[in-house]
Parts: C-alpha cells; sequence; structure tokens
C-alpha cells in the first residue's frame, strides 16, 4: 500500500498568516506539488490553489478534495522543465510555493510570475542531504545560501538551513515578499 503524507509542511504553518493577509485576486501555486499536501491545508484554510505536477495520477487524486466552491481548485497538469515549452509565461500568482523540489531552470520565472507583494515559500534538500540518501545528484541539492542569492532583491522574511527531522533531511527554507 502507497503511503501518502498529506501532512503540511511546518513552514506554511508557521507562516500562514502571511497567505491569509495576501489580497487574493490571482490564487497560490502549488508547483511540484504531489500529494497536494500544501495546497490542501491552503484549501483548508480558505486560499484558492492551482495544484501544478508532471504527474497527472497525482492530481487526479486532487480531484476528490471537497471544497464548498470548485473555483479553489485549479488541476494543472504540467511539465514544468519542458524544453519546447515555457508553462509561466505570462501567468501571474499571488504566491508560489516550491517544497521537495529544484530545476534552476525556472527560478526566474518564478520569480517573474509572483505578483508585486506576492511570497515565495521555496523549501528543498541541500548539498548536506547526501548525510541521509536521496537526492544525492547536484542538480537537485541546494547550494548554501543559494536561495537567498536568488532572492536578494525581495524582502527575506524567514531563512534557515537546518536538518529536519520527518523525514530525516538536510533542507533550507525560505519566506520572502517580492517588492
Ligand atoms: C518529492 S515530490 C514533492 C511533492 C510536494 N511538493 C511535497 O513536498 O509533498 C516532487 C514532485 O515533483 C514532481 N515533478 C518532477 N518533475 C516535474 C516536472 N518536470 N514538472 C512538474 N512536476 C514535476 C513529481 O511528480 C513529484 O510529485
Amino acid at each position: 500500500m502507497t503511503h501518502l503524507n498529506l501532512e503540511a509542511s511546518a513552514l506554511l504553518v508557521r507562516h500562514i498568516t502571511l497567505l491569509k493577509a495576501l489580497e487574493i485576486s490571482h490564487g497560490v501555486l502549488d508547483l511540484a506539488c504531489g500529494s497536494g499536501r500544501n495546497g490542501r491545508y491552503l484549501l483548508s484554510r480558505g486560499l484558492p490553489v492551482v495544484f501544478a505536477d508532471i504527474d497527472g495520477e497525482k492530481l487526479a487524486s486532487l480531484s476528490a478534495v471537497e471544497v464548498s466552491d470548485p473555483a479553489m481548485v485549479t488541476l494543472w497538469e504540467v511539465d514544468f522543465e519542458s524544453k519546447a515549452d515555457d508553462p509561466l509565461a505570462g501567468k501571474t500568482f499571488d504566491a508560489i510555493m516550491v517544497f521537495n523540489y529544484l530545476h534552476r531552470g525556472l527560478i526566474n520565472r518564478i520569480k517573474q510570475s509572483v505578483r508585486p507583494g506576492g511570497l515565495v515559500f521555496y523549501e528543498t534538500f541541500t548539498e548536506q542531504q547526501r548525510r541521509f540518501g536521496r537526492p544525492s545528484n547536484p542538480d537537485f541539492l541546494l547550494k548554501p545560501n543559494e536561495l537567498t542569492a536568488w532572492f536578494e532583491t525581495w524582502q527575506i522574511i524567514h531563512y534557515e538551513e537546518r536538518e529536519r527531522a520527518n523525514p530525516p533531511s538536510h533542507v533550507a527554507s525560505l519566506v520572502a515578499r517580492k517588492p
């Protein structure tokens, strides 16, 4: 049996008030959402979510999520690493969250796609993750302070690099606001 982890990220829970305080006109993008645990949490707090992933089966499982207003949920099957396409081009969100996923070619697009005053939540593995196992490919591992360097012109609300207990791992976590 596949075990689905539906517990929302502690980073998101800790900073939910920032998202609740946003004026929402575009929705929040859960980029590479997987099971959608984080987007589901935002839905439960009344925020509209665009769930985006390359895996259509994972997205299909999200169609059963119960919401009072169907307009709160958008499912988007997309390849964010496509060489033929630029999926975020021309798209705008009030916030974008990325957990446990890294494709460096997407960072500038993520920055462009957040509206002024909007937020980014980013948490993924650092190079120290190798102590715990996979991923070990450098393409998927952040260097020290890499996240803060990407968002250096934004207001950094929260940043840390730390061991995460569940699952045992080493991650960098950032919350930042676009000027
Ligand atoms: C480790 S999971 C993280 C899921 C979720 N963000 C979380 O933390 O629970 C990585 C996700 O990235 C998705 N993914 C991988 N490559 C992708 C791509 N090129 N475009 C869109 N999604 C992709 C996978 O399908 C998977 O659901």
